[in-house]
């Protein structure tokens, strides 16, 4: 009878084990990443395989993770937006409902983690991104006065992200965990389609006009629209990143990291 007791007070451990703590974080290694050592010659390329593969099981989802429902699509509620004052640019933009496709094929090209305040920066390309939801818009883009709502439709090639992420060791359990508390993209394209409906309240003759000239100066629609586009891609990667971050201990992704008392000094880190 104790034998058995002890036998399942074990199963249940190590059941807390593989799914972690209470507050909910791994506490083994998971087999889906290289742990790299900043210390080493080539810890950008260990680095970059690693960061790869994580990308690549947000997909099927981490295990234990249930707060990201889902990377591909991945859904916003809302996204608003003002930009710009001058003659070229000077919008209002809101999205709401927005279906975002294309993470799932994240290719890495680049970790850099700085040794100085473990600060990223993270370059990625996505062969596609698809952005549909609906729109308003009220301003200028090209010079074009627009005051219209509907849904909109944008398809970005070849996007190529720098991600700069800014982030605050902590500790818990007697781990060293990332607090992501800031991330910026930039970013470039090949290509850019893209397709509003309802631009002019039904003036569709208009509508298709217009919706033709910003797809033969995708260019210039891409840096009328970058503001839209960073926050998008920032509002994604944000919320992506401090899940995963407070879950994964960062020693599974830098195993001679410091703690935060080594890198910040004790008083900082602690105030008595
Ligand atoms: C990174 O590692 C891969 C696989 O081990 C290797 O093929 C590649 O040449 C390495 N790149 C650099 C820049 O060291
Ligand atoms: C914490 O880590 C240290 C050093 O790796 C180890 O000696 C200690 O047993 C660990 N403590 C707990 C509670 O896991
Ligand atoms: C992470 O940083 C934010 C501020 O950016 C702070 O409010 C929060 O308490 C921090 N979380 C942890 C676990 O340190
Ligand atoms: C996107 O990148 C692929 C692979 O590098 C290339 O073949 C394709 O021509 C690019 N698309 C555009 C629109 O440049």
């Amino acid at each position: 009878m104790s034998v058995l007791l002890a036998y399942i007070m074990g199963m249940a451990l190590a059941i807390c084990r593989v799914r972690g703590h209470d507050d909910g974080f791994l506490t083994e290694p998971p087999d889906y990443i290289r742990e790299c050592k900043i210390a080493d010659k080539n810890f950008v390329n260990c680095s970059t395989q690693s960061i790869q593969q994580l990308f690549d099981k947000l997909n099927d989802g981490i295990p234990g993770l249930n707060s990201i429902k889902s990377f591909d699509p991945f859904h916003l509620n809302r996204i608003r937006i003002s930009q710009g004052n001058s003659n070229a640019i000077n919008l209002k933009v809101e999205l709401a409902n927005v279906k975002i496709i294309g993470f799932g094929h994240t290719k890495v090209l680049e970790s850099i983690v700085y040794k100085k305040d473990f600060s990223w920066k993270t370059t990625f390309t996505l062969p596609q991104m698809k952005l549909q939801g609906d729109y308003s818009l009220f301003g200028r883009i090209l010079l074009i006065p627009l005051n219209g709502r509907g849904q909109v439709f944008l398809d970005a090639e070849n996007m190529t992200i720098t991600m700069h992420t800014k982030t605050r060791l902590y500790t818990k359990g007697n781990f060293t965990f990332y607090n992501v508390t800031n991330c910026r993209v930039d970013f470039k394209m090949d290509g850019l389609k893209s397709y509003f409906s309802n631009l002019f309240n039904g003036n569709k003759q208009l509508e298709d006009s217009t919706n033709k000239f910003f797809n033969d100066n995708w260019r210039m629609l891409a840096d009328a629209l970058y503001s839209v586009i960073t926050q998008t891609v920032e509002d994604i990667l944000l919320d992506v990143l401090r899940k995963i971050f407070h879950f994964i201990p960062a020693n599974y992704f830098v195993s001679d990291i410091p703690t935060p008392e080594q890198l910040y000094g004790k008083t900082k880190s602690k105030p008595k």
